[in-house]
């Protein structure tokens, strides 16, 4: 990600060093507990077709339910016609956040902020909801560009905006 995208995506240092964090803590974590006991999604990185410039082409799911996809720290969900794609890191202090059972929502497993499953902020410590990362369709997949998220305080419109109706 360039300083410029990340002065376009009005987050600047603290989204890449968010994500290194992350991506360090994802991998600690792997290492001691497993990635499955870490992850409880399904992991999709299987289904990744191809990744260029930030975008990365996933198929779009034949029912609704919530996939991961640790590598690029994506979390890709259907639910109710429509499709999401939310920064794996809670906005709270960058935690992975899980799905919790169904398509019933997320939750953040280090302080329990809850998110309906649109990544609408329930409760908890967050400020904010899930953060999405710009989605658009083409054919039977979704792209996603992962190096472009909104932040729902600071870009509400295109917070709203990201999303595939399907
Ligand atoms: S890190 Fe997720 S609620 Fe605090």
């Amino acid at each position: 990600m360039s300083s410029q995208d990340d002065q376009h995506n009005g987050c600047g240092a603290e989204c890449f060093g968010r994500r290194v964090f992350l991506r360090d803590a994802v991998a600690a974590a792997a290492v001691l507990v497993g990635l499955s006991a870490l992850t409880p999604m399904q992991q999709l990185s299987a289904l990744e077709l191809r990744r260029a410039s930030g975008l990365v082409h996933y198929p779009i799911p034949a029912a609704d339910g919530v996939s991961i996809d640790t590598k690029n720290e994506v979390i890709l969900a259907r639910s109710k016609g429509e499709m999401f794609a939310f920064a794996l890191s809670c906005p709270h202090q960058n935690t992975a956040i899980r799905a919790l059972p169904g398509t019933s929502g997320f939750q953040c497993p280090r302080h329990k902020s809850r998110y309906q499953p649109d990544g609408t902020f329930i409760n908890g410590k967050a400020t904010r909801n899930m953060d999405r990362l710009a989605i658009t369709r083409d054919g039977a997949t979704v792209v996603v560009d992962v190096e472009k998220f909104f932040q729902s305080d600071e870009q509400p419109k295109e917070w709203v905006a990201a999303v595939v109706k399907l």
